[in-house]
């Protein structure tokens, strides 16, 4: 399915992150994702922020140009949309550890939100660089997630990358699974540190894609196509894809070292 949207609604998130809502009818679960084009410009792969019912959203973070550019869409502003693409999170563990670096949280909050409606306990260990950029920490605390903040700053929560807090967590807490988006460093560790105590991890991987239909080879990692396979995986998977948290591949498809 693809449409040419009207954007209903623009909320500045951080002051590097925006949310675009339009509606959209196709059905779409936490974990899938849209390709965004943006006219005049380029199409980027966005996970949807915003799964329920026809008004769907996107949270962009500035990244390189196009990302830059479209911080200043405003509402009215017309965008296309196609998708969605992707499988998605089993929303069904009782107990669940949410690990969210920076932009992360885009595709993690939908995914909260369903395993919250199914009555799942969540804590959500989330990072950010400073104490503005922590990504939907009211939209988390509005679902009834328990919340542990870590800044690289110490402007809020713990001073450090959330991998700490989120390796305490492990250790001291019990749940059923665990839940992973953000840097691919960071996600590496996590699920380090969730196997040291025997966790399934799920994993919303990220690479560049051009036609998000397992036909280009783009989005290739190991052994898996990330727009058809993915974007969420498991750490079995992760374990035969050597790249993983050590390099990407840019968009001309050379490898490079994250
Ligand atoms: C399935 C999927 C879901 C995504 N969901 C979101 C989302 O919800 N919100 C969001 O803000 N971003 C998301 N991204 C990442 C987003 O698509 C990229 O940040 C964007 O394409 C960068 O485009 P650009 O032209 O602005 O940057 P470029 O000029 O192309 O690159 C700028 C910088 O961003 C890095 N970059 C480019 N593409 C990616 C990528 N795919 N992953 C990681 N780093 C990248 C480059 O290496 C470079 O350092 C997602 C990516 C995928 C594959
Ligand atoms: S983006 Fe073309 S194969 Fe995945």
């Amino acid at each position: 399915m693809r449409a040419v949207v009207r954007v209903e609604e623009r909320v500045a998130e951080t002051p590097t992150t925006v949310t675009l809502r339009f509606r959209y009818e196709p059905d779409a679960s936490p974990g899938q994702f849209v390709m965004v084009w943006l006219p005049d410009d380029d199409e980027l792969p966005m996970s949807l922020s915003y799964t329920r019912g026809t008004l769907k959203g996107v949270t962009i973070k500035a990244m390189g140009e196009t990302t830059r550019r479209s911080l200043g869409i405003a509402p009215g502003q017309r965008i296309g949309i196609r998708g969605p693409y992707g499988n998605c999170f089993d929303p069904t563990p009782r107990r669940i550890l949410v690990v969210a670096g920076g932009s992360g949280s885009a595709v993690l909050a939908p995914a909260v939100e369903a395993a919250r409606a199914l009555g799942g306990e969540v804590t959500v260990a989330l990072g950010a660089t400073t104490a503005p950029e922590l990504l939907f920490r009211e939209r988390f605390e509005a679902m009834g997630a328990r919340l542990v903040l870590a800044t690289d700053d110490g402007s809020a929560g713990e001073k450090g990358f959330v991998t700490g807090p989120a390796e305490r967590l492990l250790r001291e807490g019990s749940f059923d699974a665990v839940w992973t988006c953000g840097p691919e460093v960071m996600m590496r560790k996590v699920v380090s540190a969730a196997g040291a105590v025997g966790l399934p991890v799920r994993c919303s991987v990220e690479r560049h894609m051009k036609c998000a239909l397992g036909m280009c080879d783009a989005c290739a990692l190991g052994p898996f196509h990330v727009c058809v396979d993915g974007p969420v995986f498991t750490d079995r998977q992760l374990a035969s894809a050597e790249d993983f948290g050590r390099f990407h591949r840019d968009a001309s498809g050379r490898r490079r070292p994250l």
